[in-house]
């Protein structure tokens, strides 16, 4: 029997829709930084402004120069920090190839209640402490987390099989369902034999950027399938997972496009939402984080 499509589209819709009064209430503000003007840059970064847009949230994109310096990207990220109208502040990734080896330095700079993206080692940190402290979570695997949720589909006590390494995804989510209470097992490119162990997956997580990596003999029957690749091809978006074949065993599939993409995008604005609700001085103290 073929898979349960699992659309991000409907869970995306829902989340934003729950987000509107709040958004309303707190008016949070978000920025988008992008150094350059890198084109699948810019397609990602329309579809959070549009996002923003349809809910009704305050989003400004900065487009700073390509052959910007470090020093003036510190600075120009020390200004929204300072800005006390401004709640969320995203460095679109990936940076101009001079200023990538900066990049610990400059998540270092980002304020972490502003670090909507979840990348700084503040924000990354407390998600071990557990699920209570998941405050901004990167948003990619938290909206995995928010699509699992959605389709009822259970986490505690299965196996989760991520492949993919990543600071954004792989990592963070590997973490977020050990928080949840799965058994996670990590894979990337130096592991040998990758169907040894997505074989034995009830969940199966791929983020390698590597279209059609996943075939259908590489996936137990019933598993759960997610795929968070977007591989641009002359006929369209390609995912990491073979779906036409993948789709007859596994039990869910996400589909690309539509599936973790606007989970993500949502989940960036719950996240800006959160952390305009974190600024204010009434409700946390300056040490809640
Ligand atoms: N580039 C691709 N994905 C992301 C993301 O989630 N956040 C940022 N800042 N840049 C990206």
């Amino acid at each position: 029997m073929p898979a349960r499509l699992l659309s991000g589209k409907e869970p995306a819709d829902a989340l934003l829709a729950s987000l509107r009064p709040k958004i309303q209430e707190l008016s949070p503000q978000l920025v988008i930084l992008q150094v350059g003007e890198e084109a699948v840059s810019t397609v990602y970064i329309q579809r959070k402004l549009s996002a923003c847009q349809k809910v009704g949230m305050r989003c400004e994109h900065k487009q700073l120069p390509f052959s910007i310096s470090f020093q003036e990207l510190l600075e120009a990220i020390e200004r929204l920090n300072a800005n006390m109208d401004v709640h969320g502040i995203i460095v679109q990734l990936p940076l101009p190839p001079h200023l990538q080896h900066t990049l610990p330095l400059i998540h270092r700079a980002l304020h972490p209640q502003k670090d909507i993206d979840g990348f700084t080692a503040y924000n990354l940190g407390k998600m071990f402490l557990g699920t209570e402290f998941e405050h901004l979570p990167p948003a990619t695997p938290a909206g995995i987390i928010t699509l699992f949720e959605y389709y009822k589909i259970p986490i505690a006590g299965k196996h989760a099989v991520i492949v993919g390494r990543s600071n954004i995804v792989g990592k963070p989510l590997g973490m977020m369902l050990l928080n949840r209470d799965a058994t996670v097992t990590m894979c990337h490119s130096k592991t040998s034999l990758v169907s040894r162990y997505s074989c034995l997956a009830d969940i199966l997580i791929v983020a390698v950027g590597k279209p059609k990596f996943i075939t259908k003999d590489m996936v137990k029957p019933g598993a759960v399938v997610i795929d968070v690749g977007m591989n641009r091809r002359e006929g369209g978006l390609v995912g990491d997972v073979d779906f036409d074949a993948v789709k007859e065993v596994a039990s869910a599939i996400t589909p690309v496009p539509g599936g973790v993409g606007p989970m993500t995008v949502a989940s960036l604005i719950r996240n800006c939402v959160r952390a305009k609700e974190r600024q204010l001085p009434t409700t946390h103290s300056p040490c809640a984080g």
